[in-house]
């Protein structure tokens, strides 16, 4: 069975690809164009991908022998589920492995806003010692964290954030009912949460729903002193009105490490206008990229395609 890896992935899986018979074509830079040659080349059942778009022409270039697009990682919204649908190709994804991972890189983001720390390392590498401007933090003992979206990811944030002694509003249309019991949890309406909350987080899935959910006028609910995160999809935030919001002082800072535009390659010019603002943390959509998150993905990849070449069964699949 041929199988193209168009992505990044762990080498134990393209070990265990190779040993179980497969047909292993693995190029991480194969993007957009190039990808459409290769898909007509290789001919390849099995597409893997994590942050490599696919389209509508590259399922069309694929011809009939695509049969699984499989996401590397959660999210899957890189991929034409639809087209993919229609051409009776399935997209399979490995979701939950990576939720620490984001949960840890959610809890960096605060940390990092509450203390300038990207800020302190800087001045310091140019040789600049400024403890009266760094020594001022409000610290996160008993503020309040609002977990918009309090699924296995929104869990394992508001799990940390506890930990730090903070309170936490969660909004979400499910219960979470186990933090329900909890003193320090509390579930309430999405206004509510962003008019009470010091920091505010974002854990929902980008669907049409959720999509530009955080717009200019849900951000103005938010308290001046207060912090945006999303380490989510950057559909999910208006970025021009976050901009503004960031400019204005609306709110203090924001930390972001999705946005509304992101390159697919591992490498490449970053020109968001949001970049440049003092006031924000950026990161490279990295959340997923602990070494073990990215050996339960690979693993969690391998077996279904495992499933599929023993007996054609499709696991994890998205777009039934
Ligand atoms: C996910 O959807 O699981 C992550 O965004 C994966 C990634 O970083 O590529």
């Amino acid at each position: 069975m041929k199988v193209l890896i168009a992505d990044k992935f762990e080498a134990a899986g393209l070990d265990q690809l190779n040993e179980m018979g497969c047909e292993v074509t693995f190029d991480p830079e194969l993007k957009e164009a190039a990808l459409l040659g290769a898909l007509g080349k290789v001919k390849p059942a099995v597409l893997v991908v994590r942050s490599t778009r696919v389209e509508a022409d590259h399922l069309a270039a694929a011809d009939t022998q695509l049969k699984i697009v499989l996401r590397a990682g959660s999210g899957y919204n890189t991929i034409d589920t639809a087209t993919a649908k229609k051409r009776g190709i399935k997209v399979c994804n490995c979701p939950g492995l990576n939720s620490t991972a984001v949960a840890e890189l959610t809890m960096g983001l605060i940390m990092a806003l509450d203390r300038h720390i990207a800020d302190n390392v800087n001045d310091l590498r140019d040789g600049k010692w400024d403890k009266k401007k760094y020594g001022k933090a409000r610290g996160l003992k008993g503020r309040t964290l609002g977990v918009v979206g309090m699924g296995q990811i929104g869990q394992l944030v508001a799990r940390r954030a506890i930990a730090f002694e903070m309170d936490i509003l969660y909004y979400d249309v499910i219960a979470a009912t186990e933090f329900d019991k909890m003193a320090c949890v509390q579930r309430v309406e999405l206004d509510d949460l962003l008019k009470r909350a010091d920091i505010v987080t974002l854990h929902v899935p980008a669907l049409p729903a959720t999509e530009g959910l955080m717009n200019a006028d849900r951000i103005a609910m938010m308290q001046p002193h207060a912090f945006l995160i999303n380490t989510c999809r950057g559909s999910v935030i208006d970025e021009p009105a976050l901009v503004q919001a960031l400019k204005a002082g609306k709110i203090a800072a924001a930390g972001c490490d999705v946005y509304a535009a992101e390159p697919s390659s591992t490498k490449a010019d970053f020109t968001a206008a949001i970049k440049d603002l003092p006031n924000f943390y950026g990161t490279h959509h990295i959340g997923a990229s602990t070494d073990q998150a990215q050996q339960a993905v690979g693993q969690e990849a391998v077996r279904i395609i495992r499933e599929f070449k023993t007996d054609g069964t499709v696991l994890n699949c998205v777009n039934e």
